[in-house]
């Protein structure tokens, strides 16, 4: 981990340590993993515009999402099952994005209960991202421990009615192991996430209400590509909207999220707050995804790779490089501030 300059570097360490069904649980996306190309290829193939002469002495990355004041514009997105990575799974990302101040999105397939991942977050702010489960009480339940516990937003997965076509995985006879505590899935959720089964929930756009009336928290929706979509999460009381392809897991050859992010920012104009996921490695991937409209970005296969080879301190160190490598983009873009991302940074 010493070497790591990059989190492509991390990605690296991450495979030298790893069974290889693992990495490639990790690593991998759907079927032929077009999506999974295009997700950096679009954000590579965009240039960006430098505005020299600018007062860049101090550059603010602050940025405040459904009420609440984020330091910079990155979050950890849900992953599941990360007791795989490394035995302190969810409690090592958690005390990670603590020390280096982030807000970790948990998954609900975490691998400690929301509580002991709230304590290693030592008042860091924590989300919980929800799949909602055939059992309606448990997600209850759920919600209302994890706001005893101070979780301070919920997001909504709701891109994944099955699991995608995961060939890769399947190629890597990847499993989840037998006995790995997954505290906050019942028994249906356990099989439906944990083998690419038919089993099919019959979650709509009812449920998005019936889950803003057991709570008082914001709630975002995750996965969304479609600017219609984004218009029905606006009217559903969404409080922000996460464009997202699941990291190309599960829809093969939909489009790059930031190619999808445009449509759905014209669209929204400013009514909820927009974040992206998808492809994030470089500070000025995330520049490119403000100049398009987005308020945050989150990353998740960089952090699981952190996770790997380094634990908390792994997690850390990735969220750091990245913050860095933004602030170094925005001075040399001559933006001083989140809010003067605009177009005018792109080529
Ligand atoms: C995920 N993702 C995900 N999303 C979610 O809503 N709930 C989950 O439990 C998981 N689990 C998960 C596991 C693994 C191993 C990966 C790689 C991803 C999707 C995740 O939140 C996010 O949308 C993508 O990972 C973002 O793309 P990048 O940064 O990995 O390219
Ligand atoms: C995944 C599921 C669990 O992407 O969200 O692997």
């Amino acid at each position: 981990m010493a070497d790591c300059l990059t989190l492509d570097d991390f990605e690296a360490a991450a495979r030298e340590c790893l069974p290889h069904a693992v990495y490639e649980y990790i690593a991998g996306g759907a079927a032929d993993e077009v999506t999974l190309g295009w997700n950096r290829q679009a954000l590579q193939r965009m240039r960006l515009r430098p505005h020299v002469l600018e007062d860049v002495s101090s550059i603010d990355t602050r940025v405040e999402i459904a009420g609440q004041a984020l330091p910079f514009p990155i979050l950890l997105a849900p992953v599941a099952y990360q007791r795989i990575f490394h035995p302190d799974g969810d409690v090592a990302t958690a005390r990670g994005a603590g020390a280096a101040g982030a807000v970790y999105v948990v998954s609900t397939a975490c691998t400690a209960s929301i509580e002991e991942i709230a304590a290693a977050a030592g008042g860091a702010p924590l989300w919980l991202q929800i799949y909602l489960q055939l059992d309606r009480g448990f997600t209850r339940d759920l919600l209302a421990r994890a706001e005893a516990a101070g979780v301070r937003a919920f997001c909504l997965t709701v891109d994944t009615p099955v699991l995608g076509t995961r060939n890769r995985q399947a190629r890597a006879n990847f499993a989840v192991p037998a006995g790995l505590p997954t505290p906050h899935l019942d028994a249906e959720g356990r099989t439906r996430l944990s083998v690419v089964s038919g089993k099919r929930e019959p979650v709509t756009w009812r449920d998005v209400e019936w889950i803003r009336s057991m709570t008082a928290k914001p709630l975002l929706l995750k996965g969304i590509l479609d600017a219609g979509d984004a218009e029905n999460a606006v009217a559903a009381g969404a409080a922000g909207i996460i464009v997202s392809n699941h990291g190309a897991r599960n829809l093969d050859t939909v489009p790059a999220t930031i190619e999808a992010l445009p449509q759905i920012a014209e669209r929204v104009d400013d009514r909820v707050p927009l974040l992206l996921d998808g492809g994030i490695r470089r500070g000025t991937d995330v520049v490119k995804a403000l100049a398009l409209g987005a308020k945050a970005v989150l990353i998740g296969r960089p952090y699981a790779y952190g996770l790997a080879a380094g634990g908390a301190d792994g997690v850390a160190r990735v969220i750091g490089i990245l913050r860095e490598e933004l602030e170094t983009a925005m001075a040399l873009l001559g933006r001083a501030s989140i809010g003067a991302l605009d177009r005018s940074v792109l080529w």
